[in-house]
Formats: structure tokens, C-alpha cells, sequence
């Protein structure tokens, strides 16, 4: 954990450690084995989920270091824009975000959001936003935006590994499974250094479901953040820095926030079901996985499971 100042009194109504549930859902072969979920949706109502994980220490380092404006990336429905334009609010930092796509004459519900809370909201092409992690044109944004901090997409930065990595700290008991969508990689990221970072080995099997088509590319990704942890502080040093992860490429339903009828349906009969709120671009994947994983017998019986619930409804949103 970094020390830094502390936000809560400024970012109300954060609730930490979140609970861990233990689930009782239909699914063939549930019973054999213990499904349990991390609720880091109950977070926050809107700084929910793996977003106060990802972006704790960030903004911490932010306002610590007198920061007054912050740039940063997404898409029209960005659970990561949502979370960071309440908190810039809260804090009284000044948020550009850089939107893919051009949404000008019929703004998200979450591009409401942003521009109530005093956001700059910029629209780039496609193209253009494809160059968001380009150190040319970083180079001519921070020119732009002389002062400003930049946090990149999905806020995966080193900073969110340690956020996310509190995460295995928290944890009440020992679990053979811990599985978590997979977007930007910065959650799995997180979890894996959490798990490296233990004075004992954790003998858990870290598991990332992609929510979008990324073979190859998404561990590349969890590869590069894994080697920027050895710039954080506060590092315990592990004889054997060992965590058991992979990540699985089964679920993407075709891609980013595509999903079929039956992934709409399982996630509403499952919010009906279990009171708890999961929708089709991140949690109803991981869900889905699985049930459908259990189904084939692929976790060892008798197993304890623990599905973490990165939160984040924005893609829910109409
Ligand atoms: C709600 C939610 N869950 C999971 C993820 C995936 O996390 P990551 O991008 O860190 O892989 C995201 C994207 O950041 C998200 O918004």
C-alpha cells in the first residue's frame, strides 16, 4: 500500500474492505462447488468497482502533489470517464476527456454526467483516438495541456496496480479460484502483483475472462504493466514473487460490448434472482464464464471460487 494522503473525507461514502458474498445460483453443478463474490460494486454508487481500486492512488498522488487538471480517454459509455469525472468534481480538479467518437448531437447518459460535472469533454475520430498511447501525440497533448496529469485509458497505470492489489489484502479467506474480467488489464494486473506482493504464496489461481477479442495482445498488456511495478513503492520482497494466472479468451461474445440474446437474458434472470446488478460488457461475462466453466467441470472439485465484481453500469445505461 502507498501512503499518501487520504481522500475519503473529500470522495464521501466510500465503503472499504467490500463485503464478500457467498452465492447460491441454479447453474448445473454449482453445488459442487463455493461461488463467492467480491462486491466491489458497493464501493461507491458511482466511484464504484475496480475504478476506486484503479484510481486511488493516482488521485491521491494528484491532489498531494497540487495537481489541478487531469487528461484522460474512453468511449461514450466509459465506466472509467463516469468514475473519474464525479471524483475531479469532488476534488475541484479540472478533467479533459478525450472521447472516442463523435457524440455531440446526442451525448451518452454518461456524457451527461460529464459535462454536469464540469468536464471538457474533447470527441477525436476513431483514428485519432487510436493514438492515445502514442508518445508523439501525448507529446502534442501535453503541449496542449501544459500541467496537466495524464491517466490513460481504463486509468491502467502502475499506480492502478497498487490500488487493485489491496484488493488480496482485504480478503477474509483462502480462495483456490479468484477471476475478474478483463478490459484494459490493469485489474488482472493489479491482482497478480497483489498475489506476488504476499510474504507467503497465495496458491490461488488468478484467472482473467477477456470482454473483448485479444489474444496474445491482452497479456502483452498485463505483461508491460507487471514490469512498471517494480517503479512502486512499498514493495514487499518475496522470496518466490510467484502468481498462478492466465488469462481466458472463450468469452468475448465476438468482441467489446457485443453480447447475444441469451448473455441479456442470463444477465437479467441472475439480477432477478440474486439482487445482484451484473450487466452484459464486464460482470455478466465474467458471470457467464463461470457458470459455463462449472459446466464443464473445469475448476477442481470442491473448490473455492471468488468472481470479483469490478462494478461499473454504464454500458447498461440507454
Ligand atoms: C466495470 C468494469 N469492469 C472491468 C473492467 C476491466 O478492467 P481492466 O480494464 O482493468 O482490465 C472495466 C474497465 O476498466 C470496467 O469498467
Amino acid at each position: 500500500m502507498i501512503n499518501t494522503l487520504s481522500l475519503t473525507p473529500i470522495i464521501q461514502d466510500i465503503s472499504l474492505p467490500s463485503p464478500e458474498q457467498q452465492i447460491f445460483p441454479d447453474w448445473e453443478y454449482a453445488n459442487e462447488y463455493q461461488l463467492w463474490v467480491k462486491r466491489d460494486d458497493l464501493i461507491h454508487p458511482i466511484v464504484s468497482g475496480n475504478k476506486w481500486r484503479k484510481l486511488r492512488y493516482t488521485l491521491e498522488q494528484a491532489v498531494s502533489t497540487g495537481v489541478r487538471h487531469i487528461v484522460s480517454f474512453g468511449g461514450g459509455h466509459s465506466n472509467h470517464l463516469h468514475a473519474l469525472g464525479y471524483a475531479c468534481n469532488s476534488l475541484n480538479i479540472k478533467l479533459t476527456a478525450i472521447v472516442r467518437g463523435h457524440f455531440h448531437s446526442n451525448l451518452t447518459p454518461m456524457l451527461q454526467d460529464l459535462v454536469a460535472w464540469q468536464a471538457d469533454v474533447q470527441f477525436v475520430d476513431r483514428k485519432t483516438y487510436q493514438l492515445r498511447d502514442d508518445k508523439t501525440y501525448l507529446a502534442s497533448l501535453a503541449q496542449q495541456y501544459p500541467n496537466a496529469m495524464f491517466i490513460p485509458e481504463g486509468g491502467s497505470s502502475e499506480f492502478a496496480l497498487a490500488g487493485v492489489a489491496d484488493i488480496i489484502s482485504e480478503l477474509t479467506q483462502r480462495y483456490d479460484y479468484l477471476l475478474t474480467p478483463v478490459g484494459s488489464g490493469g485489474t488482472l494486473g493489479g491482482l497478480i502483483h497483489g498475489a506476488m506482493n504476499q510474504p507467503e504464496p497465495l496458491h490461488t489461481k488468478i484467472i482473467g475472462i477477456a470482454v473483448l477479442k485479444g489474444d496474445g495482445y491482452l497479456e502483452e498488456l498485463v505483461g508491460k504493466l507487471l514490469s512498471s511495478r517494480a517503479t512502486l513503492p512499498s514493495q514487499v520482497i518475496t522470496p518466490q514473487p510467484i502468481a498462478d494466472w492466465h488469462i481466458n479468451h472463450q468469452f468475448h461474445f465476438n468482441g467489446y460490448a457485443k453480447a447475444s440474446p441469451e448473455l441479456h437474458q442470463f444477465c437479467q434472470t441472475f439480477n432477478e434472482a440474486l439482487s445482484i446488478p451484473i450487466e452484459p460488457v464486464y460482470s455478466g461475462k465474467l458471470f457467464w464464464a463461470v457458470k459455463e466453466l462449472m459446466a464443464k467441470k473445469a475448476f477442481t472439485a470442491g473448490s473455492k471460487i471468488l468472481l470479483l465484481h469490478t462494478g461499473g453500469l454504464q454500458g447498461a445505461r440507454e
